[in-house]
């Protein structure tokens, strides 16, 4: 199979852990015949270093014009502390997601029985725990209408949905549900918003059409509290915009570290994959950051492809890594693997099924 990736290394630790992905691509390309090649791209305070533009045009018609989109992270600190700035590195993404119509991010989350002692929660409530987030991604609070009153005492973020936004992700997530443990939980906050009710109103009415899901409703912030107490009780998580971006955070610890988890974002053209984690500057460099959650975003990208195998190859080499305790430093801040030892490693795995002896 030929594939032609577009690759936007991003900022931080974006460039670093993308380049253990594009090894593991690689491997995979040698070990199955397929032909992958990349076509990098600027996006982020990069670009913005660059060319002036977070997204210049040129990243954008690259995009176009490839088969899916690999991506690290984005944001600098400089940005972050300057609420006059102009431009900023995270328009470059959002952007690029209204552009190419990204309307359903889907975080999974996973939790690993090597790694329950890390996370924050008792073994005991973490075991079985399995379930993906299926976040809107190009509307909402993110995308309405901003506003700062000229004496600058005032500002205001409109948070806009339409039915039909509502309903190409609710089809999606409900579709995703019948192929696994067939429920499907709408996280909103419908005793106070009107977007929120009419989340509920639109997937109420598509709900028939999924006879065999049992959907249930709960309150964003009750939802926040039983991903902490009973995660088990997930399966397809369906949620707006913001609501999506904290919870997903939030549950992406209960693996162990944030820098495990992946994500697919899928419209009705390219799909783009990126960890979920942010550029984490303090590390940039370093050699220390997590490069497993852009590992499994490439091995999500695979999945895309309709390449199973392949991707199972992947998640099955990151099983025994962690298993074994090949881990970064956040995972295990004593015994620690670099960032492109574990790239190494991964791509050990799939060249002998197994590591060989040099580690
Ligand atoms: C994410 C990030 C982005 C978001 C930022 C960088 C704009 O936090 O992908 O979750 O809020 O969507
Ligand atoms: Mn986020």
């Amino acid at each position: 199979m030929k594939k032609n990736i577009a690759v936007i290394l991003g900022d931080g630790i974006g460039p670093e852990v993308t380049q253990q992905s594009i090894k593991v691509l690689d491997a995979i390309a040698q070990q199955y015949k397929h032909e992958f090649t990349y076509t990098y791209a600027l996006m982020g305070a990069d670009a913005i270093d660059k060319t002036g533009s977070p997204l210049p045009d040129e990243t954008l018609s690259t995009c176009l014009a490839s088969d899916a989109i690999l991506f690290g992270a984005i944001g600098h600190p400089k940005y972050d502390n300057d609420p006059a700035a102009k431009v900023r590195p995270e328009q470059g993404l959002l952007k690029l997601r209204k552009s190419l119509q990204l309307f359903a991010n889907i975080r999974p989350i996973t939790t690993y029985p090597a790694l329950q002692h890390l996370s924050p929660l008792k073994a005991k409530n973490l075991e079985g725990v399995d379930f993906v987030i299926y976040r809107e991604l190009t509307s909402g609070i993110y995308f309405g209408k901003k506003n700062l009153s000229d004496d600058k005492t005032t500002a205001s973020d409109d948070c806009v949905y339409t039915a039909s936004e509502i309903e190409r992700i609710a089809h999606l997530a409900f579709k995703h549900a019948q192929k696994r443990r067939k429920k499907l939980t709408l996280v909103d906050k419908a005793n106070v918003l009107e977007t929120s009710r009419l989340w509920r109103k639109v997937v109420q009415e598509i709900a028939p059409q999924y006879s065999d899901v049992t959907v249930d409703y709960m309150f964003v912030d009750n939802a926040s509290m039983q991903i902490i107490i009973n995660p088990k009780q997930f399966d397809v998580i369906l949620t707006e915009n913001m609501f999506g971006d904290i919870i997903s955070d939030e549950a992406s610890v209960l693996s162990g570290s944030l820098g495990l988890a992946p994500s697919a974002s899928v419209g009705s053209g390219v799909a783009l994959f990126e960890p979920i984690h942010g550029s984490y500057p303090q590390a940039a460099g370093k050699d220390i950051a997590n490069p497993i959650g852009s590992i499994l975003s490439a091995a999500m990208m695979l999945d895309h492809f309709g390449l199973n195998e392949e991707a199972r190859l992947v998640t099955d080499a990151v099983q025994w890594m962690l298993q074994h305790g090949f881990v970064t430093k956040d995972i295990d801040p004593i015994n620690s693997y670099a960032t492109t030892a574990i790239g190494d490693l991964v791509k050990d795995f799939i060249e002998n099924k197994l590591p060989t002896e040099a580690y």
